[in-house]
């Protein structure tokens, strides 16, 4: 027998990495795709883009998973003094929240495509966030799955480096294992404080209701949010 080509010895050491979502293929409508080709050139921005011109640094909201991006939407259109961000790999809620951008004229939103894993390994944009928002983030509710959830001490870590002094972390759950596991790990770390929304000295923006938040209550869920500072000094 001939000996096995290199083609079949080629093996690969790169740790397979944990992602927290599945890229489906979920199905484009033409409106949607259209705002992708169309739309995303003018309201999207790179993983590695510098804060856009004119966005003043404490004042930005990024949103991590912001789905079909109605609530974002409401958000942005109410805080015209916050510049925000929504970062998400779901196609088809890019499209659809790029359609909303356009038709309704607001300025103060960009979408980044992507794993916002990524975009917080590489972003430069230290210090400069007023809050990010994790709103109804993937339970992975079995045991096995857990490593899937987003909020991992690393993703703490970053948030703890992108947002300013004073600026907090938001984030909501229907899943109260999940919350109570992100309550153990805040109280593990000590760059974020858990803490009442009130105690929070800066402007602290109102949760709009949001379409998972609306299937988890159908399910009888318990709905969770937590507010994580990041002290001053
Ligand atoms: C359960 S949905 C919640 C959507 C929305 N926040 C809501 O409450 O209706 C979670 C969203 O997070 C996105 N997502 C999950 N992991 C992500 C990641 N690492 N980077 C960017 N988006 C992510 C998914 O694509 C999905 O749109």
């Amino acid at each position: 027998m001939g000996e096995p080509s290199n083609h079949s010895l080629k093996v690969s050491h790169q740790p397979r990495k944990v992602r927290s979502f599945v890229r489906r293929t979920g199905r484009l409508t033409r409106g949607q795709k259209q705002s992708l080709d169309y739309l995303f050139p003018k309201f999207g921005l790179a993983m590695d883009a510098p804060l856009p011109d004119n966005w003043q640094p404490g004042q930005v909201v990024v949103e991590i998973g912001f789905g079909m991006g109605d609530a974002l939407h409401q958000l942005a259109s109410a805080y015209p003094q916050f510049n925000f961000i929504g970062i998400d790999v779901h196609r088809p809620g890019i499209g659809h929240l790029l359609n909303r951008i356009e038709s309704s004229g607001i300025k103060n939103l960009r979408l980044i495509e992507g794993d916002a894993m990524e975009w917080l390994n590489q972003t430069q944009w230290h210090q400069s966030l007023h809050a990010v928002l994790l709103w109804f983030p993937d339970p992975w509710p079995k045991k096995r799955h857990h490593k899937r959830r987003i909020v991992q001490t690393e993703f703490l870590q970053h948030l703890s480096e992108v947002l300013k002094p004073g600026g907090y972390w938001h984030f909501a759950s229907d899943w109260i294992p999940y919350a109570d596991a992100v309550k153990e790990r805040i109280g593990r770390q000590h760059q974020l404080q858990l803490i009442p929304p009130e105690q929070i000295q800066t402007e602290v923006l109102r949760r709009p209701t949001t379409k998972f938040e609306q299937r988890g209550m159908a399910l009888g869920h318990q709905i969770t949010d937590l507010y994580c500072l990041k002290p001053t000094c």
